[in-house]
């Protein structure tokens, strides 16, 4: 499918590509997004009956750290498919003294049969990953193996054609929905949440629970609408160097896009309107 703005883009199907790529840059600011959503991410997510954890697409640990650090009987076991996200993994909890002994970072591909774990976890848990994968069913069907029986599949996902921002950013809005169809062109689905419901259905999992969960700030919430404006420029800064090789972006078009986000940093009738999914289901 073609971006709204641009005519031409190259699209190389022979390598994984992945949206936010592998930088030191992206990968702090991976740690950092854990720190900042990690309210809204783990309201919702009960891990009281969770001892072992399959934490599938784990990036740099950002989440695992959170996770161990909350839940002091937890052990996780983090799979993640690139080899320089595990490095940094490694490296970053080498500083966590609570940590230790409590985790293990794997490399594979979430997809590949070929992969050979325990199957007593108690469950497997997706935050941010499954929009950057081909086939989110696959996966699923894959990782469930992993788990015991009655144990649970946790998910935290994006559906990006939520995002709303008041008053009206035209140019912001374009980069956004250019950047979902960036998604598509290299076989991911930036929408993944909204059908979550549907793949754990078709996983044949039992107990299906949906909890969209919105995030809406504005003037009574100056402090938090801040912060997410804030943390929302850099996701979307995060994308523009591999939509600039694509295509699905101008530099001229990025530049207006992030006026218009610091312009609604500074105008106290905005609003910010964005909601991810929580889902969870028994194996
Ligand atoms: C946006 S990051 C999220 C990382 C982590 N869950 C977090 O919230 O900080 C997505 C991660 O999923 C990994 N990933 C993508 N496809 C995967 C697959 N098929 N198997 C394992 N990991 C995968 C990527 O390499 C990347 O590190």
């Amino acid at each position: 499918m073609r971006p709204y703005s641009t005519s031409s883009y190259l699209c190389s199907m022979e390598k994984r590509e992945y949206i936010h790529g592998y930088t030191e840059k992206e990968q702090n600011r991976l740690i950092e997004q854990g720190r900042i959503l990690s309210e809204f991410v783990f309201d919702r997510l009960d891990f009281s009956d969770t001892e072992k954890l399959l934490e599938v697409g784990s990036g740099v640990g950002a989440q695992t750290a959170i996770l161990l650090e909350q839940n002091p009987d937890l052990f996780i076991t983090g799979l993640e498919i690139e080899t320089l996200q595990i490095e940094k993994a490694r490296a970053f909890f080498s500083s966590l003294p609570y940590a230790e002994s409590r985790y293990e970072f794997i490399q594979g591909d979430a997809s590949d049969k070929k992969i050979r774990l325990k199957n007593d976890y108690d469950a497997v848990l997706f935050i941010w990953v499954l929009e950057h994968v081909v086939e989110p069913m696959a996966v699923l069907d894959n990782v469930k193996r992993f788990v015991r029986q009655g144990g649970k599949i946790f998910a935290v996902e994006v559906f990006h054609s939520s995002l709303h921002l008041y008053p009206h950013c035209p140019n912001a809005m374009l980069f956004w929905k250019n950047s979902i169809e960036y998604q598509k062109s290299i076989k991911g689905d930036a929408d993944v949440g909204h059908r979550m419901g549907n793949l754990l259905h078709d996983a044949g999992l039992k107990d299906i629970k949906i909890a969209p969960y919105p995030m809406q700030f504005g003037k009574y919430a100056r402090k938090k609408r801040a912060k997410m404006l804030d943390y929302w420029t850099n996701l979307m800064a995060s994308a523009v160097p591999n939509m600039l090789k694509a295509g699905f972006t101008t530099a001229e078009l990025w530049k207006k896009a992030e006026r218009e986000m610091m312009a609604l940093q500074n105008n106290d009738e905005a609003v910010f309107y964005y909601s991810f999914v929580t889902v969870e289901a028994t194996v």
